[in-house]
């Protein structure tokens, strides 16, 4: 029974330490089953959906040991929180509807599980509400290597063929699919012969992930491209790497010092990741200094100008920052027609932003905003991750208070969101209370 109460007004200023990026801590905590040594994580953010894939995991019979610190820091400060992770004996091969439904990316245990045991069995993940997420594509890329592949009774059942393991194959993605990618890598990975996926995802968290699994032994090429060739090998050995920096917290972070009218230095912010968050911004009238620490972000002296932006797959405008920038547009000189690609239905937040004065319209996949002076505290109602954090950026801005219900999303997705906010100056605080059913209270946050 969880609310946020933000005053808003408050400039922010000061250091905020970016964390570990969930969508790549996620694909590389499944990729741990792909061997039967230890892997060591580090850097492994303190988040909701973490602790489901540990739980994951663990019920499908890794060993998971909180450890002190990386043996061999990679690089960036060691914060975040390191893990040891030992699948020596799988005793099963199946993730649970209500594993799975909790959280879609439980998903990336299918490849990674077919590859080492010869099947899988996998609740369907079922749609959320920002789309229905068909997982079609990874199904498809698991059958170009030879698995065989049912749907029944709401289950993806995987299974390699007779010879016992999968071969390497063509997979050619009709659209571009971050899980899909990083499914097929991880199976592709201890197949037979060479795989080469066209039209790969080219994020960033993929070749996080193409990192790691480099370092277990595995021959990985492409990644970061849109085309990866890996030739199987016939086991994979531990490691210990460092999850990136999240750069979907950095580019919030940085909406939220643009909004606010402060100066926030972004500790450990990989700015390489988000040149294209970047050049928008400063196309809005933002300052941005980029450091080798990170990079610090401050609000136009002459004020904020919209931008039209468009979501698209990495390097595009990333679809995971459209609701916080809407925000920002909301609040600009001029209009902005913001343009959702990736998803069919990621405008939730707009209702809830128009009930704080926000000036919005929608029709289909685009949504013209036009600034306002100033939006209005309000009781709002989070949907999902991404539109949650957009009505904290709306409520930092706000005059008056604004109470946001349902803050469970915000758990899942932004390690120490309140903590770090407060560090900086915002008037922002968690309260017992609300309309939604008790969903575990905060992650300890682990820094504060
Ligand atoms: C990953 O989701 C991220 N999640 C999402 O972040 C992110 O928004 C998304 O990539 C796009 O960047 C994780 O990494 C855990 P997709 P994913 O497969 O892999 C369609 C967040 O807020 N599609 O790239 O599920 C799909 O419906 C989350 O952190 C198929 O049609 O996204 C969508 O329209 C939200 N068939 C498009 O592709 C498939 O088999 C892109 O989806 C798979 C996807």
């Amino acid at each position: 029974m969880e609310k946020l109460k933000i005053m808003g007004g408050q400039p922010l200023n000061g250091t905020i330490s970016i964390s570990g990026a969930k969508n790549a801590a996620l694909p590389l905590l499944a990729a741990t089953l792909l061997t039967d040594q230890p892997v060591a994580l580090g850097n492994v953010p303190a988040l909701a959906d973490i602790d489901s894939m540990v739980s994951l995991l663990t019920e499908l019979g890794a060993e998971i040991e909180p450890v002190k610190t990386l043996s061999t820091m990679a690089h960036g400060p060691d914060i975040g929180r390191c893990y040891e992770i030992t699948a020596a004996t799988l005793s099963g091969s199946e993730a649970t509807y209500d594993l799975v439904r909790k959280m879609r990316a439980s998903v990336l245990v299918l490849g990674p599980l077919l590859a080492r045991t010869g099947a899988a069995r996998v609740s369907l993940p079922g749609g959320c509400a920002i789309g229905n997420r068909p997982v079609d594509l990874h199904v498809k890329g698991l059958a170009a290597l030879g698995a065989e592949v049912t749907l029944a009774g709401g289950y993806i059942e995987a299974r390699a063929p007779a010879c016992g393991y999968l071969t390497g194959g063509r997979v050619v993605f009709p659209l571009v699919s971050v899980g899909a990618t990083e499914n097929i890598m991880m199976a592709a990975t201890l197949a037979r012969g060479q795989t080469t996926m066209v039209n790969a995802a080219r994020e960033p968290e993929i070749v996080d992930l193409a990192n790691c699994l480099r370092a277990m032994g595995a021959q990985v090429s492409g990644d970061g491209t849109d085309t990866i060739i890996i030739d199987g090998v016939e086991q994979l050995h531990g490691c210990s790497h460092q999850v990136i920096a999240d750069r979907i917290e950095t580019g919030t972070f940085a909406i939220a010092a643009a909004l606010t009218g402060g100066t926030l230095t972004l500790a450990g912010g990989r700015a390489d990741l988000i040149e294209t968050v970047i050049d928008l911004l400063r196309q809005a009238g933002v300052a941005i200094d980029v450091g080798h620490q990170g990079l610090t972000v401050s609000a136009p002296a002459g004020g904020l100008q919209g931008v039209d932006v468009m979501t698209e797959p990495y390097p595009g405008f990333p679809t995971d920052l459209q609701a916080q920038i809407m925000v920002l547009m909301a609040v600009a000189n001029g209009a902005a027609m913001v343009t959702e690609t990736i998803f069919e239905n990621r405008f939730m937040h707009v209702p809830e932003l128009a009930r704080m004065g926000a000036n919005i319209n929608v029709h289909q996949s685009s949504a013209m905003v036009r600034g306002v002076p100033q939006l209005t505290g309000a009781q709002v109602m989070a949907t999902d991750l991404r539109a949650s954090v957009s009505l904290v950026l709306a409520g930092l801005v706000a005059g008056g208070e604004t109470e946001i219900n349902r803050v469970y999303h915000l758990d899942r997705g932004y390690e120490c969101l309140v903590e770090k906010l407060r560090a900086v100056g915002a008037d922002i605080a968690r309260h017992s209370g609300g309309d939604d059913a008790d969903n575990g209270g905060p992650i300890a946050c682990p820094h504060h």
